[in-house]
């Protein structure tokens, strides 16, 4: 399978302030590094799940992938070529094949927009379409593609007259429309009602297996990332420490923080006899990163090594990445 997206030592940082005295008199500035140094692979057709505590820098890397936010460093191929804002041209063409579903569809909709004209703005943007007769067509279908049915009945609708997951559906179907493939997709099911995520999830696996869409699938919930995906990568304050298999990570991961997110994952009543693993304290702020592994301070098994030393993501067995001096 080809490569979609490569991502290579990848970093966003952001200026941060520390107070308007702070900020005034302090020589060093205060960096936040909501995404400090990531390397990825999503392959045609793959589902990718990036899961981790909030603030870890899910959205942020998701963003970065799709140049909507600054890089601070490092490189993103794709589909073998490099994207960054100097290549105008290769920007446009990613731009249309490259596309971000929000978690809140009451807020990426426009409210005063009827759905035909929210689903074929990314047309008529990129000037991909000559009449209005040509314009109605390529809605339906986008429309029918995300499975809203009978589509000529929502065409002249607007946002509030539709329910939490029809207005998912309309969001999808504006990024369908331009025949994307990779999709960036940030938590697309927690506003949902749980009775109508399992449809939308189903949605997404489906265009994945009918058109070969790459998906970098971003949620807090693991079990999720376990049921839709086939790799997961787990990121901690800014970095990827573990990545593999989806079944791999659920069943044997090897990062202690892995390990916590695992055994307080939802699962059928069977495997119950397992032992929680809760962590001490919160993510750290990401403008102070601790030195050595930046998990030594919460890890119940760190030595002093940990302190010291940043481990490396390095490869344990084909395809199983894990950052960790213990492992
Ligand atoms: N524009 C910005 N300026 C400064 N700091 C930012 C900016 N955007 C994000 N951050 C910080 O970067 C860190 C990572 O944020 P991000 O939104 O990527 O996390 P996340 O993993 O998506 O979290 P959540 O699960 O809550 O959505 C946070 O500490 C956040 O405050
Ligand atoms: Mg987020």
């Amino acid at each position: 399978m080809s490569n979609v997206v490569e991502v290579k030592s990848l970093k966003v940082h952001f200026d941060g302030h520390q107070g308007f005295l702070k900020d005034f008199f302090s020589k060093e500035k205060n960096l936040v590094k909501a995404v400090d140094g990531i390397d990825l692979v999503i392959k045609k057709g793959e589902i990718v799940s990036l899961v981790g505590e909030s603030g870890s820098g899910k959205t942020t890397t998701g963003k970065a992938l799709l140049s909507l936010t600054h890089q601070s460093d490092g490189e993103i191929l794709f589909e073998g070529e490099s994207i960054s804002q100097k290549n105008k041209k290769a920007l446009k063409s990613f731009r249309q094949k490259a596309q971000m579903i929000f978690q809140d569809p009451y807020q990426s909709l426009n409210p005063r927009n009827i759905i035909m004209d929210i689903v074929a703005e990314p047309l008529v943007v990129n000037k991909l379409i000559s009449s209005e007769d040509e314009k109605k067509e390529r809605v339906i279908q986008a429309l029918e593609n995300a499975g809203i049915k009978p589509a000529e009945r929502f065409l002249y609708k607007y946002p509030h007259e539709l329910s939490g997951g029809q207005r998912q559906r309309i969001v999808i179907a504006s990024a369908l429309i331009l025949n994307p493939s990779f999709i960036v997709a940030d938590e697309p099911v927690s506003m949902l009602d749980v009775s109508i995520r399992a449809d939308i999830l189903k949605l997404m696996v489906e265009q994945r297996d009918k058109k070969g869409i790459s998906y970098l699938f971003i949620t807090h919930d693991l079990s999720l990332a376990w049921l839709i995906s086939d790799r997961i990568a787990i990121m901690y304050l800014g970095k990827i420490v573990e990545v593999g298999d989806a079944e791999l990570i659920a069943g044997s991961c090897l990062h202690p923080y892995s390990k916590a997110l695992v055994s307080v994952m939802p699962v059928p009543r069977k495997l119950k006899n397992r032992e929680r693993m809760i962590l001490k304290g919160e993510t750290p702020n990401p403008s102070r990163i601790p030195t050595g592994c930046r998990f030594h301070p919460r890890c119940p098994f760190a030595i002093d090594q940990c302190k010291a030393e940043e481990p490396v993501l390095k490869e344990v067995k084909p395809g199983h990445h894990v950052a960790c001096h213990l492992v």
